[in-house]
């Protein structure tokens, strides 16, 4: 019989990779199902970026990479975060991982001790509260509501920080709302932070060049300087420069966190492939116009996804300012029976009766700590989602 930790019993696979598996088997049969449960970019790496890993293959550099990073990325990433974020790392207080998801598992791992809290505001990427029980760890998950704007209300983290409290983890833009913090945001809640100094402060930026509203990007050690010795700035090529299968993540932090977590990374997978550190190091100081680029094919996908969704009379779905999610709700769609005989009591039961009868993968929201809805990503071209949203409006015209 398996022993299996206990730890390790209270998570699971992510939902997400189990709706895209399960796509993949219609498709398989030959069913055209259009895929939006998948959080990557549809685009391909640009050649120079690939072109720099050729080269440091051909060129012999194939040797185990330094733990931390090699010295050429972590001058890349220090740039990066001077040159875009406006906040200041030395050397040794960055370290390069296996995509943010290792660095954000090599945090927790790092500083959690059995029963520690961390607060994850939801809707989020599933993750965070998953790799916090993994490692002993309790999420405490505070629903920020759509009234909201899916924010995160400084008088609700402040009721729910007891000095069991770790972490806060923020992710802006989120997944799987795409919304995108203000400074005055970040401020506020700052403030509440600055009064717990048991409590540290992640900020997950994975999206930070996606955002399609006026409002500029900051993350909380530009927006809140004075907290920036209890902040993790976690980022990486995957979204913003389509290297989704490079696995480059990357954080900025103080210097005693980043030894402990280069401990973890010790033990787990050690450095990075060096190909892959060659590619993102072209990645950070090369041409930044295909971000910019890309963005602007984002923000016209969204348009339609969000104006074809608007004319469904069971759907809500706000604007994302940010990433490449949408989120309706689907609580219209509760309680009716669609057209081939499914009863729908939930978001799960919408996310698979969308799939079985229309083809159409998604992820329900559940997933992401908020039922009631659903996400669909617009990382795809426009005759797809065009199609998705069609299929989407028949499925929700036949509810009874
Ligand atoms: C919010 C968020 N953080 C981190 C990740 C993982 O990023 P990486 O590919 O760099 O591990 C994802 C991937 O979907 C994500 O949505």
């Amino acid at each position: 019989m398996l022993h299996v930790n206990p730890n390790i019993s209270r998570i699971s696979v992510s939902a997400a990779s189990s709706m895209t598996a399960k796509a993949r088997e219609l498709a398989d049969k030959g069913i055209k199902v259009v895929s939006l449960s998948t959080g990557e970019p549809d685009f391909d790496t640009p050649q120079h970026i690939v072109d720099a890993a050729i080269r440091a293959a051909r060129g012999g550099d194939t040797h185990y990479p330094p733990l931390d990073g090699t010295r050429a990325l972590k001058e890349a990433v220090r740039r990066k975060f001077a040159r875009e974020n406006h906040v200041d790392y030395d050397l040794n207080e960055i370290m390069v991982g296996n995509g943010a998801k290792q660095i954000i598992f090599n945090a927790l791992m790092a500083t959690l001790a059995p029963g520690n809290e961390v607060i994850v505001p939801v809707p989020c990427y599933a993750s965070y509260a998953d790799m916090t029980r993994s490692v002993g760890g309790n999420p405490v998950l505070l629903s920020c509501g759509q009234n909201n704007g899916f924010r995160l209300r400084p008088e609700d983290l402040e009721g729910a920080i007891t000095p069991r409290t770790r972490w806060l983890i923020l992710n802006m833009p989120n997944n799987p709302t795409g919304t995108v913090y203000s400074r005055a945001d970040l401020e506020a809640i700052g403030e509440v932070v600055e009064r717990h100094p048991q409590m540290w402060v992640m900020t997950d930026d994975i999206y930070e060049h996606l955002t399609y509203s006026d409002t500029p990007f900051f993350t909380m050690a530009e927006a809140v300087p004075q907290l920036k010795d209890r902040v993790l700035t976690i980022n990486g090529c995957s979204k913003g420069y389509a290297m989704t299968g490079w696995r480059v993540g990357y954080c900025g932090g103080p210097k005693s966190l980043i030894d402990q977590m280069l401990k973890v990374q010790s033990q787990v997978s050690s450095g990075i492939c060096t190909m892959s550190q060659a590619a993102a190091v072209a990645a950070l100081n090369g041409p930044q116009d295909i971000v910019g680029t890309w963005r602007e094919i984002y923000r016209q996908r969204r348009d339609l996804v969000v104006s074809m969704l608007a004319k469904v009379p069971q759907l809500s779905c706000h604007r994302p300012d940010g990433a490449f999610y949408a989120f309706p709700n689907v609580a219209g769609c509760l309680g009716k029976t669609t057209a081939g005989g499914q009863k729908l009591q939930t978001d799960a039961d919408v996310s698979l009766a969308l799939l079985a009868e229309q083809h159409v993968s998604t992820v329900h929201g559940t997933a992401f700590g908020m039922s009631g809805y659903i996400r669909l990503s617009y990382a795809t071209d426009m005759e797809s989602l065009k199609t998705a949203c069609e299929r989407i409006q028949t499925f929700c015209a036949a509810l009874h």
